[in-house]
């Protein structure tokens, strides 16, 4: 049996924390799906859908057991229709907890067939989230330590473009 794995996510755009638990959860699944998704939560991306499955492509090279797809529905169906067992999700701080619990608690309500399963984000990156990169890209701070380096320009030349 391949145990499938769905890494879900605004990736918006995708940084090295999101980087390091794909890395991780390719190690501990046959097969990893990052999957771009929409959170209703967040307003409108600064990227969109296929540029942001673009820099993952580009950061993901040489994972061979990690595939990428976009999704503009409800996750637990997803998780569902592909038979994946486990939702992986990076744990940074106390902050992120509460939001993860709901989404854990609420996605296993719609969908008892898969577990959220938590890594716990790596020290280096604990502070680190697709907004805090945008914040400092847009004032044209160094980013170099926070995105993969092969899509660097990219995201410094749409971020500077949105001032
Ligand atoms: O990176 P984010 O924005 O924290 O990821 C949140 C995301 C996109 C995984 C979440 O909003 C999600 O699962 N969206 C898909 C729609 C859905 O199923 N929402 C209900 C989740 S309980």
């Amino acid at each position: 049996m391949r145990r499938v794995a769905v890494c879900p996510g605004s990736f918006d755009p995708v940084t090295l924390g999101h980087l390091d638990i794909i890395t991780r959860a390719s190690k501990l699944f046959d097969k990893v799906i990052v999957l771009i998704s929409r959170n209703a939560g967040k307003n409108q991306a600064s990227f969109t859908a296929t540029e942001r499955m673009l820099m993952i492509q580009s950061a993901i090279k040489g994972l061979d057991n990690v595939v990428i797809d976009i999704l503009d529905g409800l996750l637990a169906d997803y998780v569902r229709d592909v038979g994946a067992i486990a939702i992986v999700k990076g744990l940074r701080a106390v902050s992120d907890f509460e939001y993860e619990f709901q989404m854990a608690l609420a996605n296993k309500k719609l969908y008892a067939g898969a577990e959220t399963v938590f890594l716990t984000t790596s020290a280096e990156n604990m502070y680190l989230s697709s907004s805090v990169v945008k914040q400092i890209a847009y004032f044209g701070g160094d980013i170099s330590h926070f995105v993969p380096e092969c899509i660097l320009d990219d995201i410094k030349e749409r971020l500077v473009k949105e001032r």
